[in-house]
């Protein structure tokens, strides 16, 4: 049992034996002691006065006085008016360091039998990637690693949009405007060589509206009739009649698009066990339509269009099928729903896509219940909100569009002055200095994009990201870096602290209880993250971590320390606060340095 659950076991006999009331431990529950008063744990006794019908602090010092008598790793108390505040004995914190420190599986919990596919980056093959889809990969990837690390056998899966208007779009003006270009000729990468196709589709698109705006046509018409937009339609006209030219000129396109994707991917450090392609997934889910229909799930309208009625669960009709038989977004994705579920048995299925899509997802995820899909109470949509950058809102209609790769550059440039200004690599040969950048600049980049609950829109400041002090990944990975030197001299002065057992040592401070405390708390929040999908849970407890650690390390001397079992000591909380925040960070995808 842990310390935790013995004082709830301890209160749950006070309770019975003082006031005569059995009550279930775990509606017992402790909360983290405030930094200005003594203690580890607090016990709120309001919720329980009806029982207990005295005073709040009576009701405190009794409960206090049982568990100090009975429960052995508590080792006093105080009473701030309803508040119980443990103060935990000094054996009882060395007992449950040795015991987490010599856990080797420490933050990966067994097996849970239980598969999960994470979707995620999805992306369409128009255009590169931006700093949305930034957000979008570092949380599914960092998901996939928290469900792992949770005990689910994870498929990271990414459904790649590759066919529709839009890239008809970009293969269009490239037909008109392109000369044969190709990424070697231009020196553009694959999607970026799409991208400008893609804006300038947009451009042209524009000016044809304009003329024939000029020449008497109104607005309306003139958007529907500008030959770019003709030729686009006919195009994707002629691909779904798989007309061999337009297949091959759109192999092509996504060929280069792919090339470039991945040179993205490897940057940002993220991968996928399956692609899905949706020019494979467009024209499924027919079938699950008709099932549907049998069902009595869906109806069918007088034009042969088919709905589900979803007003009892508050929402209102929704197509399915339109009339003339060909399919919408969301019939093609009830149907890869199924596919996944095939590929793999999944029980769960996350789906990382931005909250412009919350309806969308509402109403695929009621139809696949209501369908009685045996995922169907698996399905999880990730939302998440829009990023911003200082300078306004992006756009990648008009070009303006924050550039995934361009972004990311700009952070490891960012990381290179900021080191060097602050002279942290002396000694570093061209090389090492290099890769140091590139783990600060994307640490920042990760950090503050991952730091913030999923759900929230948010503001993305590059300069605040990579400041080595504050809430930022570099303030955390400077952390690692300095107690990596710590062991390094610990190693080189032959400080015994591997495989030692502390339960003997004596007396602790404070600042070494404190921060056993929060390294105890890494498997909970880790199990929290995976409960909520939310790895801003982990962000979080890893900045407390790091300023723990910092607090305990003004406070306390290690190697000037004269009793070498305590030397070890301070070198195993150091060690496994290490430890912590590299497998903490490695959640986030994030890598630490052992030198900065
Ligand atoms: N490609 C889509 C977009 O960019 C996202 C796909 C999300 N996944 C899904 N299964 N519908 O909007």
């Amino acid at each position: 049992m842990t310390i935790q659950e013995n004082i709830q076991k301890g209160l749950q006999l006070a309770f019975q034996n003082i006031f005569n009331h059995s009550v279930e431990t775990q509606d017992l529950a402790l909360a983290p002691t405030r930094k200005e008063f003594e203690g580890t744990y607090t016990f709120v006794v309001f919720p329980y006065l009806k029982i207990s019908r005295t005073t709040p602090e009576n009701t405190a010092t009794l409960l206090g006085e049982y568990l100090q008598e009975n429960v052995k790793e508590v080792a006093g108390f105080n009473v701030v008016k309803g508040f119980l505040n443990l103060v935990l004995n000094q054996s009882s914190w060395l007992d449950l360091f040795t015991k987490i420190y010599q856990n080797p599986s420490r933050g990966q919990m067994p097996s849970n039998g239980k598969r999960v596919m994470v979707e995620y980056s999805s992306p369409n093959t128009n255009k590169p990637l931006h700093l949305g889809h930034l957000r979008n990969n570092f949380l599914g990837y960092s998901v996939a690693q928290i469900l792992e690390a949770n005990g689910y056998e994870v498929i990271k899966s990414n459904l790649v949009n590759d066919r529709g208007i839009h890239i008809c779009k970009s293969m269009v003006a490239y037909l008109r405007f392109g000369n044969g270009e190709t990424p070697e000729s231009s020196g553009l990468k694959g999607d970026h060589l799409a991208g400008k196709y893609y804006v300038l589709f947009d451009k042209e698109y524009k000016n044809e509206i304009k003329e024939l705006v000029a020449s008497g046509q109104t607005e309306e018409a003139a958007k529907k009739n500008a030959p770019i937009l003709l030729e686009a339609q006919e195009m994707l006209r002629k691909w779904e009649a798989n007309d061999q030219e337009t297949v091959a000129l759109w192999k092509q396109m996504n060929t280069w698009v792919y090339a470039g994707f991945d040179e993205t991917y490897r940057k940002m450090g993220v991968e996928f066990d399956k692609f899905y392609y949706e020019s494979d997934t467009y024209l499924l889910g027919k079938d699950i339509v008709e099932e549907g229909l049998q069902k009595g799930v869906f109806f069918k309208k007088e034009d042969n269009s088919v709905w589900v009625d979803l007003t009892d669960e508050g929402l209102d009709e929704k197509l399915v099928l339109r009339g003339d038989g060909t399919s919408v977004y969301i019939t093609q994705d009830m149907g890869t729903a199924d596919l996944k579920y095939e590929d793999f048995q999944i029980d769960k299925s996350v789906y990382v896509v931005g909250n412009e899509q919350d309806y969308h997802f509402d109403v695929l995820f009621k139809i696949l219940k209501k369908l009685g899909r045996p995922y169907g109470e698996g399905l999880y949509h990730l939302s998440y909100g829009m990023v911003d950058l200082p300078t306004g809102k992006m756009k990648s209609r008009e070009g303006t569009v924050v550039d995934a790769d361009d972004l990311m550059q700009e952070m490891v440039d960012t990381a290179e002055k900021h080191t060097k200004e602050l002279g942290k690599i002396e000694g570093f040969s061209a090389e090492q200095a290099e890769e140091l950048y590139q783990i600060l600049g994307l640490g920042a980049l990760k950090y503050f994009l991952l730091k913030v609950d999923p759900k929230k829109r948010m503001l993305f400041n590059p300069q605040e990201s990579i400041e080595f002090q504050g809430f930022t990944g570099p303030f955390v990975q400077y952390s690692h870096a300095r107690i990596a030197s710590i062991l390094r001299k610990a190693d080189q002065i032959g400080v015994d602290y591997q495989k030692a057992d502390f339960t003997g040592i004596g007396s602790i401070a404070q600042s070494e209880s404190d921060l056993i405390y929060l390294l105890n708390e890494f498997e909970n929040k880790l199990r929290l993250a995976g409960d909520e999908y939310s790895p801003s849970i982990i962000a979080h407890y890893l900045f407390e971590l790091a300023k723990e650690y910092n607090r305990f390390y003004a406070d306390q001397q290690i190697f000037a320390e004269e009793k070498p079992e305590l030397v070890a000591f301070r070198v195993a909380l150091s060690s496994l606060t290490a430890q912590t925040i590299k497998k903490g960070m490695g959640l986030l995808g994030i890598q630490v340095p052992d030198r900065m």
